[in-house]
């Protein structure tokens, strides 16, 4: 579908996915490597369409899509949100020691994990695609109030995944909120929930890793995991956190 003709997509249908659902989100992993790719409109209206489908309190959908591609306040966006990703980045860098240890060796999952985050950073004004979820806010921030966007996020996720892209939910947007609000035109009360890069990934997709279903499903108590609680076969696992830094 080519960015002239957006009318006919009114009656164009969803598409459906390359991947059944459950393998989908066993696979929907943080893509930072994107080729070089546009997204065609009809892939992105299916995947803010998947956004849009996810639920909220009393189906109020307080959530917004702000999406930016290549236009100049999409350039503009990109620089504002770069900076501070690159600035987020060479701190965490540091304080989780991402040059120590391990970190050292250019073939460890640490010094790769280092490599792929400044390559994301450096890069990050050619995202093919950047969109900022927001929620509309019609009270006092709450702690729950985030439930009310970020399932339509995951969502969002899974829809690329569905059809092949890929993305990652980041925070590096809260320094620029202010500059981001005043270039967008977005009000006041509008909360921005993160900032998300899609594309179409250098590499694979999946499979996550996580901990250990027995370490995060309980039942009839806390720290009580249920038998039935066990990872499928073949489920490779990881600990939580950034890299410790002792261990290296
Ligand atoms: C609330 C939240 C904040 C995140 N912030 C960032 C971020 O600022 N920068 C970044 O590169 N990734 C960020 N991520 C992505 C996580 O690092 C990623 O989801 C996590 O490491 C799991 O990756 P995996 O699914 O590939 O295993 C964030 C994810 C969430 C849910």
């Amino acid at each position: 579908m080519s960015r002239d003709d957006p009318t006919t997509l009114a009656d164009t249908p969803l598409q459906p996915g390359a991947v059944d659902l459950m393998a989908g989100l066993a696979t929907t992993r943080a893509i930072r490597r994107y080729r070089d790719e546009p997204i065609p409109e009809r892939d992105l209206r299916d995947i803010l369409f998947a956004a849009t489908r996810g639920p909220s309190g009393s189906n109020r959908q307080p959530f917004r899509f702000v999406v930016l591609r290549d236009g100049p306040k999409a350039r503009e966006a990109k620089r504002l949100i770069g900076e501070q990703a690159r600035k987020l980045w060479g701190a965490k860098r540091q304080n989780d020691g991402y040059d120590q240890g391990s970190g050292v060796q250019e073939d460890s999952p640490k010094a790769r994990m280092a490599r792929v985050m400044q390559t994301y950073v450096d890069q990050f004004e050619s995202v093919p695609v950047l969109i900022l979820p927001c929620l509309v806010r019609y009270r006092a921030p709450n702690p729950m109030e985030g439930a009310s966007v970020y399932p339509a996020v995951q969502n969002l996720l899974l829809g690329a995944r569905a059809l092949g892209y890929g993305g990652v939910i980041t925070g590096f947007h809260a320094a620029a909120e202010a500059d981001l609000k005043a270039l967008l035109g977005i009000p006041e009360e509008v909360f921005i929930a993160a900032t998300v890069t899609l594309g179409r990934p250098q590499g694979g997709h999946g499979p996550v890793r996580r901990r250990p279903m027995q370490e995060l499903v309980f039942e009839e108590g806390w720290e009580q995991p249920p038998a039935w609680a066990v990872d499928p076969p073949g489920i490779r696992h990881t600990s939580a956190g950034p890299p410790k830094r002792r261990t290296g």
